[in-house]
């Protein structure tokens, strides 16, 4: 009980289980055919879904791996991005978009992001391209994507490979054409929160070359297209059938799920209309948002956040410390002050609670508990 009001419920960031309620049956039979086929790595329902993913997006090839870090990696090394080359990705990312590169034996570069959507910023871009890029990875944030025109304009000019995070952008596009579609390949992320979520990891690579796709697949299983030949030296990165199970009976409710959560976005949007000290979220012209997450910007948000907490509200952030600034990249030479709109929005970006089933009640909840906080 809180102030006398009724008996608060939690409101959770991603609500997971509610999502599994509405597949749990096919999810159960799906289990119980993978056991006695006892096909449980790649398999045909493996196939069916890489299938069923690029049908979706509407990207020619779409292959199965074990998560969305893999898939950078392998979309990297599939390009062959020369060992020591950079490869510049925004500043505010998940740490896994820069990991990918040093694991594909390349160096991180970072640019800095627009002030409006906080995606990479193409002019941002154009000052840190040098003669020692190999790539570009822009990341389709939050949801929408990255400004990929004036991104391909500026990068393919010089010759230097795109591939698009494309991890939180199950279904996003931009002026009608596909995330994964305008870069050489894309690594997408089906991380349990994610918009199409599996129940443990699992990741693909998009791309529109045959021949990138074989090299892709060569590389995720052992190097190996026949059994017991190895052309060259792969990895074990390769999706298994349970998780196929799951991430063909959730596509079929991605569409109808990322309709929902475009609905709670507007709702929330109409709701915060009032509070001047909040910067909502927006969409930039020509994307289709996909709404993996609702990402407002406010003052005193580590406050916010703990008055939403102390309410049962879990909101999040994504992300409190930019990678460039992480520990882990401190060899990179950066520092405090390098990429001051990423470093800016660090300190007050806060992911409120969206997920296809969120309620209106749930959200008035939400908004009203940011109002107290701010007021
Ligand atoms: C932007 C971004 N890139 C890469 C990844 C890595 O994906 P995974 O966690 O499946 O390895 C994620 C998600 O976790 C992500 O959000």
């Amino acid at each position: 009980m809180v102030g006398g009001q009724a008996e608060m419920t939690v409101i959770p960031l991603v609500d997971v289980r509610a999502a599994h309620a509405q597949v749990a049956a096919e999810i159960q039979a799906g289990f119980e055919d993978v056991i006695s086929s006892t096909a449980f790595i790649k398999g045909e329902v493996a196939a069916a879904f890489e299938q069923d993913y690029a049908a979706f997006t509407g990207v020619a090839h779409c292959i199965g791996v074990a998560n969305g870090t893999d898939a950078l990696e392998l979309a990297l090394r599939a390009a062959e991005v020369p060992a020591g080359a950079e490869v510049i990705m925004p500043a505010n990312t998940f740490v896994a978009t820069a990991e990918a590169v040093v694991r594909a034996g390349a160096r991180p570069a970072f640019a800095d992001v627009d002030p409006d959507y906080l995606l990479l910023d193409p002019g941002a871009l154009e000052t840190a391209l040098s003669q020692q890029t190999g790539a570009v990875i822009p990341v389709h944030l939050f949801g929408q994507m990255a400004p990929m025109d004036a991104i391909v304009g500026t990068a393919a000019g010089r010759g230097t490979v795109i591939i698009e995070d494309a991890a939180q952008a199950h279904g996003a596009t931009q002026s009608g054409r596909p995330a994964g579609s305008f870069g050489l390949l894309a690594g997408v992320s089906f991380y349990p929160g994610k918009n199409l979520g599996a129940y443990g990891d699992a990741g693909a690579v998009l791309t529109e070359s045959a021949e990138h796709a074989r090299r892709v697949r060569l590389l995720g299983d052992h190097g190996s297209e026949r059994r017991y030949e190895h052309l060259t030296i792969g990895f074990n990165s390769r999706l298994d059938a349970f998780q196929a199970v799951v991430l063909r009976a959730k596509l079929r409710r991605l569409a109808a799920g990322n309709l929902a959560r475009r609905q709670a976005a507007s709702r929330y949007a109409e709701m915060m209309a009032d509070l001047p000290e909040v910067i909502l979220p927006q969409t930039a012209p020509g994307n289709e948002h996909v709404w993996h997450l609702y990402v407002i910007r406010v003052p005193r948000r580590d406050h916010v956040l703990r008055c939403l907490h102390d309410e049962e509200i879990y909101a999040g952030i994504h992300y409190p410390v930019p990678v460039h600034l992480q520990p882990a990249f401190r060899h990179l030479g950066y520092g405090p002050g390098d990429f001051p709109v990423a470093e800016a929005a660090a300190g007050q970006l806060l992911s409120l609670p969206l997920y296809p089933q969120i309620t209106p009640e749930q959200q008035a909840r939400v908004a009203d508990a940011v109002r107290r906080a701010l007021g």
